[in-house]
């Protein structure tokens, strides 16, 4: 089975990778039998939404170039980790729009989300996880994970991956713990949509 985990952020003084790399070490020492991929947002270069019909209505859609790369990465994997910060109290306006772009691609496989930011993100993650469940039909699974503080600025997780406080490193059996259900819910899922 394959994870995907997309880092959500476009800027280019992010923070996000950061937690990115955390997230990806305690999967790769974590889950075993799943290989790991990582999708960065702001390399994928997507474009603004512009399609003349919305993606599920619109049975002749063809995508290309970075749209169907980014489409291609999600229908390739069995589950996916969100690691969003959080913009204005909602997820980052260009998460939005590569989320406008899916069609059927992650529809009743499962996702994690994990945020980071004055909160924990919150608000993003809440948002996050009614956008891609109400209409796309993904599955969240019952998990979040909240990195509390401005990681950019505190570095309580390092530009490898590792946590430098004792706040991030008490997060670390939480989120083993919610990798672990979105590896149940990988499993379970792909059986049950060959059914
Ligand atoms: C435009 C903007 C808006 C932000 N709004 C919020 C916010 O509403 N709540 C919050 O807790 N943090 C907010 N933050 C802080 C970010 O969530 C935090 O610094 C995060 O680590 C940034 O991740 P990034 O560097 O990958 O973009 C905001 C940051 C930016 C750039």
């Amino acid at each position: 089975m394959k994870l995907l985990i997309i880092d959500a952020s476009m800027r280019n003084a992010k923070a996000t990778p950061r937690v990115v790399k955390w997230v990806e070490a305690a999967a790769k020492k974590n889950l075993s039998d799943i290989e790991v991929a990582v999708a960065d947002l702001q390399s994928l270069n997507i474009p603004r939404f512009d399609e003349p019909v919305s993606p599920m209505m619109n049975k002749d859609r063809q995508p290309e170039g970075q749209v169907k790369d980014w489409l291609d990465m999600l229908a390739e994997a069995d589950g996916y980790v969100f690691v969003t910060p959080e913009y204005n109290h909602s997820i980052p306006g260009g998460l939005k729009d590569a989320i406008d772009f899916i069609d059927y691609q992650i529809m009743k496989k499962p996702f994690l989300a994990v945020g980071h930011g004055g909160v924990g993100a919150a608000r993003a993650v809440a948002h996050l996880k009614t956008m891609l469940n109400a209409n796309i039909g993904a599955i969240p699974v019952p998990k979040s994970v909240n990195v509390l503080g401005y990681v950019g600025y505190t570095n309580d997780i390092d530009e490898t991956g590792a946590a430098t406080t004792d706040a991030v490193r008490g997060l670390e059996p939480a989120l083993v713990d919610a990798l672990e259900s979105l590896s149940w819910y990988m499993s379970a899922l792909k059986v049950a949509r060959e059914v």
